[in-house]
């Protein structure tokens, strides 16, 4: 089966701009979101409270969150890496954020400069301040499907991860596939170890689509419960940490396209998340990596 309903979880400000080289302005960042907020996703990843030196895309997170216009019933959700980045963010007005997971030692060194467990435990304490603090925080859980410099990863091992973080208080386990190596044998054999653990309306799955996987990987998903999918408009994305390997993530116009044919709402409109795509796309001076948008602008 299917489920009735399936959320976007759009990534494009953040993920979808962390690794690019030109510098969108403060502006157009605050224009890409709030053309993405009128779409009709569920939620805008909006920016990261990472450090300038490590991310410069991402140097005017504070501004960016205060000039966007927030819309009734869309979230706002900001990636923090550390509880420095944590205390920034409710600083800067954030109502909604997300820690990180990882599962190898060398990614977690090279992305978070520390070690597996060191940075579970400061995700775990980040998933308390948040609860306290009445903000709600989704954990990402990276590597899910292979590590860039590990390889193949045992599922009951990230399994684990994504329990702890659960059991911390975090509201959703986002299953990343970081560089986009998994395929659906792969996500079923990881759903099968995570789904006793934490049930499917609290799992998302973010596919980056770098060896042409990700809609398989999410229709997969989709057949297991899973109703909430990560995507950046324009297939952008990519993390800077995780080597030349490391690409886009799936489109949200694909995604989009596939579950309109499937017959699954999603609340989000297809040609609106196509301007929006074209808009950020021409701001970097970049190809439109969404097969479904570049398709139907030939028609
Ligand atoms: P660090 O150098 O280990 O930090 O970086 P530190 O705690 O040793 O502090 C050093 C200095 O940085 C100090 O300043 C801190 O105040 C400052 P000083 O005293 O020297 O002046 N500092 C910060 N400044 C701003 N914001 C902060 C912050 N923290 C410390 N948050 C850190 C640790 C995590 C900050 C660094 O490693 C970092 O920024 N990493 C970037 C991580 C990142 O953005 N990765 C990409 C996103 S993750 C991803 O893409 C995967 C995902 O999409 C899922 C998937 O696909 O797998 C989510
Ligand atoms: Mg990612």
């Amino acid at each position: 089966g299917m489920p009735d309903r399936v959320r976007i979880y759009e990534l494009g400000p953040r993920d979808g701009l962390q690794s690019e080289q030109v510098l969108v302005s403060t502006p157009s960042k605050v224009r890409f979101i709030d053309m993405l907020s009128g779409t009709g996703v569920y939620a805008v990843e909006t920016t990261s409270f990472v450090h300038p030196k490590w991310v410069p895309q991402m140097a005017d997170n504070a501004e960016v969150l205060r000039a966007i216009t927030r819309r009734d019933g869309v979230e706002y959700p900001v990636l923090v890496p550390n509880l420095k980045g944590f205390e920034r963010a409710l600083a800067a007005g954030a109502a909604s954020v997300a820690v990180i997971g990882i599962p190898s030692e060398t990614f977690s060194r090279k992305n978070l400069n520390c070690s597996v467990e060191e940075g579970v435990q400061s995700a775990i304490a980040i998933i308390h301040r948040s609860a306290a603090s009445g903000v709600p925080c989704r954990a990402y859980v990276s590597c899910a499907l292979g590590c860039p410099f590990e390889g193949a990863m045992d599922a009951a091992t990230v399994a684990r991860l994504a329990a702890r973080l659960y059991e911390a208080g975090c509201y959703e386990i986002c299953l990343a596939d970081t560089i986009g190596c998994g395929t659906p044998r792969d996500m079923e054999l990881l759903l099968r170890e995570v789904l006793p653990a934490v049930p499917a309306a609290s799992i998302a799955v973010h596919c980056h689509d770098t060896y042409g996987q990700a809609l398989a990987n999410i229709l997969c998903a989709l057949r297991h419960g899973v109703r909430t999918i990560d995507s950046s408009v324009a297939g952008l994305g990519g993390c800077p940490f995780a080597g030349p390997a490391a690409s886009g993530n799936v489109a949200t116009e694909d995604v989009v396209y596939m579950l309109n044919g499937l017959g699954v709402p999603t609340g989000a409109d297809f040609e609106l998340l196509v301007d929006a795509g074209e808009f950020i796309i021409g701001e970097l001076g970049r190809r439109n990596s969404s097969r479904a948008a570049v398709a139907s602008r030939k028609r």
